[in-house]
């Protein structure tokens, strides 16, 4: 059985202050212990979120990394130093990263290496944009970005995200029978690169509008295996519902 993973992507909000207020709230709350709960705040406040969060089961990920160990890339923020401060997991490939900041498969590709070198588990975002969808060509481009974002990479401990563009803080929810046939075929796209036995293991979230309101409904299909949860998760009590889905 997959262990469900509902992340909270807070993306440039909170600054060190409302980080620890919130995951203070958050960390008061009875979660769901059947899942496992992840935050991803700012860079600034990943120390002292680490910190504060120390003896719960709350787990802690950053947004984004720089591939390289260390070097003259001003402004950019290593994968040995997230490790160093007890940082578990990383976004990678987040379509925001991609849109704006011109993420491409290769540089994803590229951390997604490095975060499983320095011991990081990678959320890796991939989905198709709403002119893809209304094309009809959303599996390919699935299968198109799946196939580049793992060239060279061996069965490792990844999650993916599968995060349909038209959906990313829209309010625009792909309906539960969408993300469940396009994170079952990621799960095929995964069976025929690797193994089948792999791909039944790979935990695949989906992301893009979701709320309390749509969490069970979203959370109960087949082959969903959590969330990726961007401006809901920013309200401790609706992120819990999230967390608490259906209970
Ligand atoms: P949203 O963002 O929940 O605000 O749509 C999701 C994401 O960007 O990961």
């Amino acid at each position: 059985m997959r262990k469900k993973l509902i992340a909270g992507n807070w993306k440039m909000n909170n600054d060190v202050e409302e980080s620890l207020s919130l995951v203070k709230e958050l960390k008061s709350k009875e979660l769901n212990d059947k899942v496992d709960v992840l935050i991803c705040p700012p860079l600034t406040s990943l120390y002292s979120v680490i910190s504060e969060l120390k003896d719960s089961s709350i787990k802690v990920g950053a947004q984004n990394m720089h591939y390289e160990e260390r070097g003259a890339f001003t402004g950019e923020v290593s994968p040995i130093m997230l490790k160093n401060i007890g940082v578990e997991y990383v976004i990678v490939g987040h379509s925001e990263r991609r849109q704006y900041f011109n993420e491409t498969d290769f540089v994803v590709n590229k951390k997604i290496k490095a975060a499983l070198e320095y011991g990081l588990k990678p959320i890796i975002c991939l989905g198709e944009t709403l002119e893809e969808r209304e094309k009809g060509i959303e599996k390919d481009s699935v299968r198109n970005q799946l196939t580049k974002a793992f060239d060279g990479i061996k069965e490792s401990q990844i999650v993916l995200a599968y995060e349909p563009i038209w959906a990313i803080g829209t309010g625009k929810t792909a309906t539960s029978q969408q993300a469940n046939e396009m994170t079952a075929f990621i799960r095929n796209v995964i069976a025929e690169i690797y193994r089948e036995e792999f791909a039944n293991k790979v935990v695949i979230q989906y992301g893009g509008s979701v709320k309390a309101t749509n969490a069970s409904e979203i959370l109960n299909q087949p082959s969903i295996d959590g969330a990726l949860v961007g401006g809901a998760s920013l309200n401790a009590d609706e992120f819990a519902k999230i967390v608490n889905f259906g209970n």
